[in-house]
């Protein structure tokens, strides 16, 4: 069997409270770590590390666990360059461009779309992204639909069905007749490939009403639920998400008293997306106050040529402690493990034996240094499924 020797570590990540220092980072000093084929094997103490057939030194850098990026668009054709530069002129972002995106994607060949998936997925894991969330959306047809998350579940198995992103045009006038084709052929034909469902619960998009049946039909069929929820103002998104049992409600820009509790009170992650933020020139999500009311949180980017065209998770985690009131460490810990614990996965997002090979070494001696240092290209290495890059 090949084995693979980390040793050398200054500082190790583990996500595993109580066993180091660092709270919920749980990190080591002069560790290593032992690979077997895609998993960890062992990690403890350099001085007792095993022999392996390959060795990297990591130089007295830091290892952290793969960023796990729950909340991303990947299947689309086209971009909005100029639709962002006519926000960063004062225009505001409402989600109509959607529809452009639509049009782009529903015309362009399954090898564009590939093309553009793949890309976009190999741009993460160069940063560090080892495992990642992709959504469909941008087809809006029952063939559409279905090859987007065709396209989506050759690079990634955590694939969510989002035919209800917005009504699309030959819908406007019969919103109802569109919420049955999601929940009955376009979910039919979306289902094989998907493992979660997803709504845009919002003014403009689908309402609570809309949303609670499309999902409550993916639940039906077998998916995972999870929510865009309170993005462009107050609503009842959050709450239905709770209501619901959801994995994830994502965004939470626009809480109140209400939702911040219901959420506290359940075993749903706050998803917070700051590149969104960034790139609509919004206020930022309260994530100060969701840590203080010990709701779950996690990071991801969005990545969608709309509202949110990075691919960057380092970046999310820079704005989230500059901007949203969290630590280094809170926002380390939400881009990992916390991106886990929202696809309700426990073998990525932290490093243990039996946990999946997913893992990064920094060019940095700190975990500290992912947002001390933004903008920076800090990940030296990647390890995915045991394989470095
Ligand atoms: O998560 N809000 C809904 N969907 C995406 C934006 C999609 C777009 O603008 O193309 C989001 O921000
Ligand atoms: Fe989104």
């Amino acid at each position: 069997m090949s084995s693979l020797l980390i040793d050398n570590i200054g500082e190790l990540v583990t996500n595993v409270a109580g066993t180091g220092e660092g709270g919920r980072l749980g990190i080591r000093r002069d560790a290593a770590i032992l690979v077997e084929e895609d998993r960890v094997a062992w990690l403890g103490p350099a001085r007792y590390a095993p022999a392996a057939t390959r060795r990297i030194d990591a130089d007295g850098a830091a290892v952290l666990p793969g960023f796990v990026d729950s909340h991303a668009h990947l299947v689309f054709a086209g971009d909005r360059a100029a639709e962002f530069a006519a926000r960063m002129a004062g225009q505001p972002y409402t989600g109509g461009g959607i529809r452009t995106t639509v049009a782009a994607t529903r015309a362009a060949s399954d090898d564009t779309l590939r093309a553009t998936v793949r890309r976009l997925r190999a741009e993460a894991l160069r940063q560090g992204t080892t495992t990642i969330e992709i959504k469909s959306g941008y087809g809006l047809t029952v063939a559409d639909e279905a090859r987007s998350l065709r396209i989506a579940a050759e690079v990634t198995g955590e694939t969510t069905f989002l035919g209800a992103h917005v009504v699309p045009t030959e819908y406007a006038d019969r919103p109802d007749d569109y919420v049955g084709l999601v929940c009955g052929p376009m979910l039919r034909s979306a289902a094989p490939y998907a493992k979660w469902i997803d709504v845009f619960c919002e003014r403009g998009a689908f309402d609570a009403d809309h949303a609670r049946a499309i999902l409550t039909c993916g639940q039906a069929a077998g998916l995972g639920v999870r929510l865009h929820a309170n993005q462009l103002g107050p609503g009842p998104g959050v709450r239905l998400a709770v209501e619901l049992g959801a994995a994830s409600a994502d965004h939470c820009s626009h809480l109140d008293a209400a939702d911040v509790d219901a959420l506290a009170g359940s075993a749903t992650v706050a998803t917070l997306l700051p590149g969104a933020e960034f790139s609509t020139r919004s206020p930022y999500p309260d994530a100060r106050r969701l840590l203080d009311a010990r709701v779950t949180v996690a990071l991801a980017t969005d990545c969608n040529p709309g509202s949110s065209y990075t691919s960057s998770m380092p970046f999310c985690l820079a704005l989230a402690v500059r901007e949203m009131g969290m630590t280094p460490a809170e926002a380390v810990w939400a881009a990992t493990a916390g991106g886990a614990r929202a696809l309700r996965r426990d073998d990525v997002g932290v490093l243990a034996p039996g946990a999946r090979a997913d893992l990064m070494i920094l060019d940095a001696p700190s975990h500290l240094h992912l947002a001390y240092r933004p903008g920076v290209p800090l990940i030296r290495q990647v390890l995915h499924n045991g394989v470095p890059l």
